[in-house]
């Protein structure tokens, strides 16, 4: 019996339905040819639904998700919804509720794809971050008083236990030991933990003692490196080829793989996944719902096809995420540019292109 894969899609708002429809389509490609089938069980959250019914999602779509292998989103964001909504109501409500600990994103340049960087190229750029995807600032810890005063206070406070650092520190260090072991380009590097422990004392304290300590107890054969936040940031342009897995607490990575996505040739080609290693991850392109391009097949399918490729690879499909990798690559070749409109091809027709060359 062929192995199915039950699959949640949230194709969600804008161009999201367009570039997870490409997805599907590379996933079935890597299905016929992979020996193995999937079960897609669509699911409707996003702008357009919550501006009809006032929901955002409900409890019950999270105990349906825990029953499935894994998910795909395409976009939240609607031009119609206040901002945070739906990021927090859909988005940041899966990730919390399904545990998805890790969020990973790839820094990785193609070939013939244009970065900013003059004079990088893609034995430059291929790194990957891992940002702690449960804790920090994201937890919503803190307040507002006497608001709409002079003298109004907010706090929004940065929250983490060491369980939630060691947990995400042991995924990274696990993922540089196979990274090492899969070539000699990333061996040479260390694992370098992102943090700002000049000025946050408590948790930068927090976070490099227990890099420290599980480096040098579990892992003493690997490299390590620390950079502040700031300073990381200037590597990431002017050096980065010296980073493999970098690894750092929520916000810091927010903000880093929005830099990273465009060093690898922006956010039509960024993926992510936001993975619970013991439970039921989503991975989802990291570009959002880009509203001025929707409907018009112009938007590149490629990040959703990378996010697609990522969710093979972590329901242990390597083989068939490389052929995906690999088809990608070669639609990279033929097309003009990576960006929405400017690709040389249409949305259907990139989609189309990497799943007959699976
Ligand atoms: C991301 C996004 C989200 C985040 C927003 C939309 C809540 O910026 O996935 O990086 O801050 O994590
Ligand atoms: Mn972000």
């Amino acid at each position: 019996m062929a192995k199915t894969y039950k699959i949640a899609t949230i194709p969600g708002d804008g161009t999201g339905p367009e570039v997870v429809r490409e997805a599907l389509k590379a996933l079935h490609a890597a299905a016929s040819k992979g020996g193995f089938t999937f079960e897609f069980v669509e699911y409707d959250f996003g702008g357009e639904r919550y501006l009809k019914t006032g929901e955002t999602l409900p409890d019950s779509a999270i105990t349906e998700f825990k029953r499935f292998d894994a998910m795909l989103l395409g976009a939240i964001g609607h031009p119609d919804v206040t901002p945070g909504i739906l990021e927090i109501g859909i988005l940041l409500k899966i990730r919390f509720a399904l545990d998805q600990y890790i969020n990973l994103r790839p820094v990785k340049l193609y070939p013939n794809v244009e970065t900013p960087l003059r004079d990088k190229g893609p034995e430059h750029v291929d790194f990957v971050v891992v940002r702690e995807n449960s804790g920090g600032i994201y937890t919503g810890h803190g307040g507002a008083t006497r608001v709409g005063t002079p003298d109004e206070i907010a706090t929004q406070l940065m929250v983490y236990d060491r369980r939630t650092v060691d947990r995400c520190l042991k995924y990274a260090f696990e993922l540089k030991k196979r990274r090492n072991a899969a070539s000699t380009k990333y061996a040479q590097k260390p694992i370098t933990l992102v943090h700002k422990r000049n000025v946050l004392t408590h948790c930068g304290d927090l976070w490099y003692r227990a890099f420290e300590e599980m480096g040098s107890t579990q892992y003493p054969e690997l490299a390590r490196d620390y950079n502040h936040v700031d300073a990381a940031n200037m590597w990431f342009v002017k050096n980065p080829e010296w980073f493999d897995v970098a690894v750092t607490e929520n916000l810091f990575g927010d903000i880093i793989t929005d830099l990273g996505a465009m060093i690898q040739g922006g956010l039509g080609v960024a993926a992510g996944g936001n993975i619970n290693p013991e439970g039921v991850s989503m991975f989802e392109p990291m570009g959002g719902s880009a509203p001025k391009y929707t409907g018009q097949n112009v938007i590149n399918p490629m990040a959703a096809i990378g996010a697609a490729m990522m969710m093979l690879d972590s329901l242990g499909e390597t083989k068939s995420a490389l052929a995906i990798e690999t088809a990608m690559m070669a639609a990279m070749t033929r097309m003009k540019s990576q960006a929405a409109g400017k690709m040389g091809y249409s949305t259907t027709e990139v989609g189309d292109m990497i799943a007959g060359a699976i």
